[in-house]
């Protein structure tokens, strides 16, 4: 891959997909961490002398304008981490865009809107995905790829437009690949792999790879409950996705034979409803109860005590360890007590610790932990997970080339 060293970038407009898709709350932005880490790759090519136009997605609108969705917040939390202005194009290949890129001088940054407002970015069509980014083609000279974010998304942006001009991949992709490769070309062991989150359908696909590649897999999060009740237990109205159970009961075989240790939840914090997680309101009828003895009306909703010690006895000896997902509700302090001990946890270990993307990362920040303590966290949720499970990744094979 070439790298933006390699790249003629003085005096041209240089396109810069990146992932600023940033949790919102009001309009507020609760973590800045995907713009922080972009930050550099854009400071450089503005260093260089190059008209840096940035574009990114924000949630999933539907291929059209939708306010709640404009990256307007993040344009000017941009300028304030850059220490420059950044000029914002209220459209993504209209008037705005064109105008806005027109007025930039070298060494000037400006920010598309949302890439998704135009249906043409994420289309499954080929010829619908490749008419947008011949638009976005004509905004710019070069193109450098670093939404690390979003390289498993064939859209326009990530995987056509790469094609139509000069390309380089950026700093933070470069980084997030030469981590990944550390878990999965020369892994250090012994190897232990926390997962969270809610749905086991979101992880089946990295769980299946691991199983021949950790030493230790441990379960929390929402989709613990699946594999608890693949054990027989009762989960009360916890989350359980019920079509997943034959494929979980078939990993723990697996696990068996390969001798990967399983480790799951032994005890569990419960409510009847869940929490409010904007104005914290007490729990009143929260209770830890063994995870094989969830009542029926009750809902777990964090790993207890006890498992935050099995966890932590888990993660002591690790050389690398690879987290993705909240093992319980963090954004409720009641329920932040397991993913605070498994982050905890990670920075009392001497391994190389990897946090991958989306919530777990945001709850790292969160909760306060020093993110320069660890050894690395990602920007990408799902494409860390894509990565692992070894599949082909859309925008880095469009750098390749
Ligand atoms: C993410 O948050 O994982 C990336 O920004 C990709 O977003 P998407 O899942 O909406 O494509």
């Amino acid at each position: 891959m070439k790298t933006i060293e390699d790249l003629d970038v003085a005096g041209k407009r240089v396109f810069v997909r990146a992932d600023l898709n940033v949790p919102l709350s009001d309009g507020r932005i609760t973590d800045d961490g995907r713009i922080r880490a972009v930050a550099p790759t854009i400071t450089k090519l503005l260093q260089a002398g190059a008209k840096v136009i940035v574009a990114s997605h924000l949630g999933r609108p539907k291929g059209e304008p939708d306010p709640q969705f404009s990256l307007a917040p993040v344009a000017l939390r941009l300028g304030e981490i850059l220490g420059t202005s950044v000029s914002f194009a209220t459209d993504t290949v209209g008037e705005s865009a064109k105008a806005t890129v027109a007025a930039l001088a070298d060494g000037e940054v400006t920010l598309l809107e949302n890439l998704r407002f135009n249906a043409g970015e994420t289309a499954k069509d080929d010829a619908e995905r490749g008419a947008f980014a011949d638009q976005l083609a004509a905004l710019a000279d070069a193109y450098v790829g670093d939404g690390f974010g979003a390289v498993h998304r064939k859209h326009a942006s990530v995987y056509d437009l790469p094609a139509r001009l000069p390309h380089a991949v950026g700093d933070l992709i470069a980084t997030e690949v030469a981590v990944l490769k550390r878990l999965t070309e020369e892994v250090e062991r012994p190897y232990v792999v926390v997962l969270g989150g809610s749905k086991v359908s979101d992880k089946v696909g990295v769980i299946d790879n691991l199983l021949g590649k950790a030493d230790r897999i441990l379960i929390g999060g929402g989709m613990a409950y699946t594999f608890l009740a693949a054990l027989g237990h009762e989960v009360g109205i916890s989350l359980l996705q019920k079509d997943q159970i034959p494929t979980v009961l078939e990993y723990l075989e697996r696990a068996k034979a390969n001798g990967v240790e399983f480790v799951l939840p032994v005890d569990v914090s419960v409510s009847a409803s869940f929490p409010d997680t904007k104005t914290h309101k007490p729990v009143e009828d929260f209770e830890v109860v063994d995870a094989d003895k969830i009542p029926a009306d009750k809902e777990g909703l964090d790993i207890g005590p006890r498992t935050r010690e099995l966890f932590a006895s888990k993660l002591a000896d690790a050389a690398t360890v690879f987290w993705n997902g909240p093992v319980g509700v963090f954004e409720h302090p009641t329920f932040a007590e397991g993913t605070k001990a498994v982050a905890a946890a990670l920075l009392e270990s001497n391994a190389f610790t990897v946090v991958g993307g989306g919530d777990s990362a945001a709850a790292v920040r969160i909760l306060g932990f020093d993110e320069t303590k660890f050894g690395h966290i990602s920007t990408g949720g799902g494409a860390s997970l894509e990565y692992l499970e070894g599949k082909t990744l859309p925008g880095l094979a469009a750098l390749e080339g």
